[in-house]
C-alpha cells in the first residue's frame, strides 16, 4: 500500500516536468511529493536558470542537487509553481500546511502565473476539510485566535513543539466540514494575529496531476 502510494506520488511529480519552461526560475513548493519532483527537476538543471523555494528543507534539496536557488525578491513573475496538497477539491481548492510551510507556499504560489499541484489519489476529496486546517498564527496571539476559531465552529489544537520557518507556530483546525472554502479563508486572515491559513481557495491550483500509481489524471 505505502509503495503504492510512493509510486504515485513520483509519477505525479514526474509529469509536472512538462509544464516547467526552459530557461525558467521554477517555483518549487515543499513536501514528500515535492521531494520528487525536485530529484526529477535536477535532471533538467542545464536547461533552467534556477528555483525559488518555499521551505528551508526545498532549499536544501535543490541544493544539493546544484540547483540554484533564489531570493523571490530579485525575481519578477514566476511562470510555474509546483506543490503538492493535504487535501485538494474538484474545484482544485485545496487544504496545504500540513508540513508547516504554508506561508512561504502562499507567498511562491500569488507570484506564479500557473499553479500545478501535483499529489497521489488519496489526497483528492468531493469536501475539503477531513484533513485538519493548518493555521500559522503569530505566538502572542496563539490563544486569542484558538477562540475565535472555535467561534467559527472549528477545534483548533496547537502542533507542540513545532516552530514555522517564519518562527511562529501552528493550530491544526479538526472538525471543519468546509462547505464555502473561499469564505472561510477570508475570515480566518481577518483573525488578529493569524498569519495565513493553509486554504489555497481564492488562489487555487491551475492544473492538478493526481496519480494512482498507474496513470496520472490531468484535471484543470
Ligand atoms: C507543506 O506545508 C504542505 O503544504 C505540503 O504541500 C503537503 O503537506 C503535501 O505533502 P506530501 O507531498 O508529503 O503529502
Amino acid at each position: 500500500k505505502k509503495s503504492q502510494q510512493d509510486q504515485a506520488k513520483r509519477l505525479a511529480a514526474e509529469a509536472a516536468i512538462e509544464f516547467v519552461p526552459p530557461r525558467s526560475i521554477v517555483g518549487v513548493g515543499t513536501g514528500s511529493t515535492v521531494n520528487y519532483f525536485i530529484d526529477a527537476l535536477a535532471a533538467l538543471k542545464h536547461d533552467i536558470e534556477g528555483a525559488v523555494s518555499s521551505s528551508e528543507a526545498s532549499t536544501a534539496r535543490l541544493k544539493k542537487l546544484g540547483i540554484p536557488v533564489y531570493d523571490l525578491n530579485g525575481v519578477g513573475e514566476i511562470a510555474v509553481y509546483v506543490d503538492g496538497a493535504d487535501e485538494i477539491n474538484p474545484h482544485l481548492q485545496m487544504i496545504k500546511g500540513g508540513g508547516g510551510a504554508l506561508t512561504r507556499e502562499k507567498i511562491v504560489a500569488a507570484v506564479s502565473k500557473t499553479f500545478v499541484c501535483i499529489a497521489d489519489d488519496s489526497k483528492w476529496v468531493d469536501v475539503l476539510g477531513e484533513f485538519p486546517l493548518p493555521v500559522e498564527v503569530i505566538p502572542m496571539a496563539r490563544s486569542y485566535a484558538a477562540r475565535q476559531i472555535v467561534a467559527l465552529g472549528g477545534d483548533p489544537v496547537y502542533r507542540e513543539g513545532v516552530t514555522t520557518d517564519n518562527g511562529n507556530v501552528i493550530l491544526d483546525v479538526y472538525n471543519l466540514h468546509i462547505e464555502k472554502p473561499i469564505d472561510l479563508e477570508e475570515k480566518l486572515n481577518q483573525i488578529t494575529g493569524v498569519v495565513t491559513n493553509g486554504l489555497f481557495a481564492k488562489r487555487g491550483a491551475d492544473i492538478a496531476l493526481i496519480s494512482d500509481g498507474h496513470d496520472v489524471k490531468k484535471h484543470t
